[in-house]
């Protein structure tokens, strides 16, 4: 009978630490927490249609803890929508692109997609690294354009879903062969995007090589948080550099580092686009409009703040950080009202904007610039976040 009673005792005993023991490691789960509260972080897949040779696209669909919303494809590695509140919480689409594969196959300004495997331009489409001259594929009158004919943004990625404690993405990948479009050696390219619970878009980006090879990969996204209502003229930008690199006719840079202070590039305090957009500064006249490379103050090699964009009526905040040595700031000059995009909407001139991460262009015929080159047995590495809030 004590026998009995005693076991009876420890079997309780040993009840209440197991259940006190599951209850707190569920509220600790992140995923068991997530349902409890409802929270709708999410990845959904789904067919996306077919490229022209026959390749199944796909279509990601990320939601964060707070319902913010990033659609990714397959092909280009392309951010077709980023939703975004507004300070009255309203959820809206800040990025321009189409709602089918087949716009984008057709003509594409870069929207949302990876370029590379070197964003922005080579002079002549020419360069000479360790002796040899290479010549690359020229898309831009006589030069290189991010990545040339059939760039990153032009091919299919491989896909990989990817769940992290503080979000939700997709890895991509694509080996870029040696002699593509020009480039010496065999690239291998991943980018991960992840949707973060601090509502950031984190997009990291990496590569190896196994020949020596210039690699400069960026993100061209066009941004407009009135939902391409109007042109982004409004929108108030700092960018936090004291010098740019002035470009030739052909927006090639000159080698130069200016400053900014005293010109319409100065972005050091928050201004409207289209305040200074206009005036007339040789600068601005050759690429019709802000369409250069910012020289990103910084100290040390760690990420630093690159950019800070408001829009007034929208109330919508995004801040860039990057460890890269500089920023493409480009206004959509180049847009006019030819496209016509998500929901019917035609994006005319100036309705978007990019902030392109990177080294600087042409940094492969520029020895003084930062250097782009990838060596065998090294690792390309870099991360760019946009961070998302509301004033
Ligand atoms: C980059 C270039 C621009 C233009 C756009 C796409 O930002 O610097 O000159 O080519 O891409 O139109």
């Amino acid at each position: 009978m004590v026998r009995m009673n005693s076991r009876w005792v420890v079997w309780a005993v040993v009840f209440v630490l197991a259940s006190t023991l599951l209850c707190s490691c569920g509220s600790m789960n992140p995923l068991a927490s997530a349902k409890a509260d409802k929270t709708p972080t999410d990845i959904d897949v789904k067919n996306f249609g077919k490229t022209p040779e026959g390749e199944q696209v796909r279509l990601y669909t990320l939601t964060n803890a707070h319902g913010l919303k990033a659609q990714v494809m397959t092909y280009g590695a392309i951010v077709t929508s980023l939703e975004v509140p507004d300070k009255k919480g309203q959820l809206g689409d800040i990025v321009l692109g189409y709602d089918n594969l087949q716009d984008y196959i057709k003509e594409t300004p870069y929207f949302g997609a990876i370029v590379g495997r070197y964003g922005n331009r080579i002079g002549k489409g020419k360069f000479t690294l360790d002796g040899v001259t290479y010549t690359l594929a020229t898309n831009n009158d006589e030069n290189h354009l991010h990545g040339g004919v059939k760039g990153f943004d032009k091919v299919v990625w491989d896909d990989q879903p990817v769940w992290r404690p503080d979000g939700v993405g997709v890895t991509l990948s694509y080996l870029s062969r040696d002699g593509e479009e020009g480039y010496p050696g065999n690239l291998k390219v991943t980018v991960t995007y992840i949707l973060t619970n601090n509502d950031e878009l984190r997009i990291e980006y990496q590569a190896t090589t196994d020949k020596a090879t210039p690699v400069n990969i960026t993100h061209h996204g066009y941004f407009n948080f009135t939902g391409a209502e109007r042109d982004i003229l409004g929108h108030e930008l700092m960018l936090n550099a004291d010098r740019f690199t002035p470009v030739d006719a052909g927006l090639i840079p000159t080698g130069e580092l200016r400053p900014v202070a005293g010109t319409p590039m100065d972005f050091t305090k928050a201004t409207a686009i289209g305040a200074r957009i206009e005036n007339d500064y040789e600068q601005i006249q050759f690429g019709g409009g802000y369409d250069h490379n910012w020289v990103l103050n910084k100290d040390g090699k760690d990420m630093t703040l690159a950019a800070v964009v408001y829009e007034r009526t929208s109330g919508r905040v995004m801040k860039v950080y990057t460890a890269e040595p500089g920023i493409q700031f480009y206004a959509g000059n180049f847009l006019d009202g030819t496209l016509t995009g998500k929901e019917g909407k035609v994006y005319k001139r100036r309705y978007g904007f990019c902030l392109e991460t990177q080294h600087f262009p042409d940094s492969p015929n520029k020895p003084d610039f930062p250097s782009t080159i990838l060596r065998p047995g090294q690792k390309y590495e870099t991360t760019t976040i946009y961070r998302f809030s509301t004033r």
